[in-house]
């Protein structure tokens, strides 16, 4: 028997970025996962294998929309047979302007998306969870939780509260054998953004700030998620992990 967890993981925007990577490294690990998106979209030229590929199930679901997630995680819980073993709060938005103008309409909807969303969708699978016996809660935070940046009044708020969030969720559920972990990336390249990091004055400035060297790639924070996943004990909760190359302790 492997030691490690065995079931379904649901993926909250499994479709592309971050989300589409941590849904290919978990079917590579062999979990079976359940990629949610409004567009449902499966990961893009994923170079799994046919085998890990028939592991990766493409759903409509908007986190944001409470009958949307019930249905979608019902859904998953019906259709694969196994045991829902894990939830990766991954979707989320990014909003900025000066915090003197912002508006509180869009400061509303970047909480609703990056923050109620991750608390909502815990309680949707909690039940789940609580019945696999043994499972695991990966949030997708940010190190912009713990930095004060010019423009990002509510992206940085709505990172710290899922930091909070996954506190408080893995003290509570921990004697229903959740566990509940934080990534928190520092800049990562993903399809969108690899262009605009690899040119002119950002990828300067990322090399020149960032102690490694450069941004990430999507992947790194995909393995982390898997190696998770494969992590023997219940003893790591409630912490938040920072990949960031170093750059949010550096001066
Ligand atoms: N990229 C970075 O440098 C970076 C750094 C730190 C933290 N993060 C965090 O990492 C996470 C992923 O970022 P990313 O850069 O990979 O973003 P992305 O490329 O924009 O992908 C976002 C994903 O979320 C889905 N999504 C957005 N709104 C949704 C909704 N209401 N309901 C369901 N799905 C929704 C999108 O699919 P649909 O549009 O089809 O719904 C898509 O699959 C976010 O939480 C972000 O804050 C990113």
């Amino acid at each position: 028997m492997p030691e490690f967890k065995q079931g379904t993981v649901i993926v909250t925007g499994g479709s592309r970025g971050i989300g589409a990577s941590i849904s290919v490294e978990l079917a590579r690990v062999g979990l079976h996962v359940a990629c949610l998106s409004r567009s449902g979209e499966l990961p893009p030229d994923s170079g799994l294998d046919v085998e890990a590929q028939k592991r990766l199930t493409g759903l409509r679901c908007d986190i944001n929309d409470a009958a949307s997630v019930e249905s979608a995680f019902a859904a998953v819980a019906a259709r694969f047979g196994l045991p829902v073993i894990g939830l990766v709060n991954n979707a989320g938005i990014h909003l900025q302007g000066p915090s003197a103008t912002f508006p509180i309409v869009d400061f509303d909807r970047v909480m609703q998306t990056n923050a109620s969303s991750v608390l909502r969708a815990s309680q949707v699978a909690y039940p789940f969870l609580r019945e696999a016996g043994s499972a695991l809660i990966v949030n997708i935070g940010s190190f912009y939780d713990k930095l004060g940046v010019r423009g990002n009044v509510a992206y940085c708020a709505s990172k710290a509260a899922v930091g909070a969030i996954s506190r408080c969720l893995a003290v509570e559920w921990a004697r229903d054998g959740i566990q509940v972990v934080n990534i928190a990336p520092g800049y990562i390249e993903t399809d969108l953004n690899r262009d605009e990091m690899n040119e002119g004055a950002l990828q300067a400035f990322l090399k020149r700030r960032i102690p490694t060297g450069g941004p990430a790639r999507s992947e790194d924070i995909g393995r982390l998620a898997a190696m998770l996943f494969q992590l023997p004990g219940r003893f790591l909760t409630g912490e938040t992990i920072y990949v960031d190359g170093g750059q949010g302790m550096a001066l």
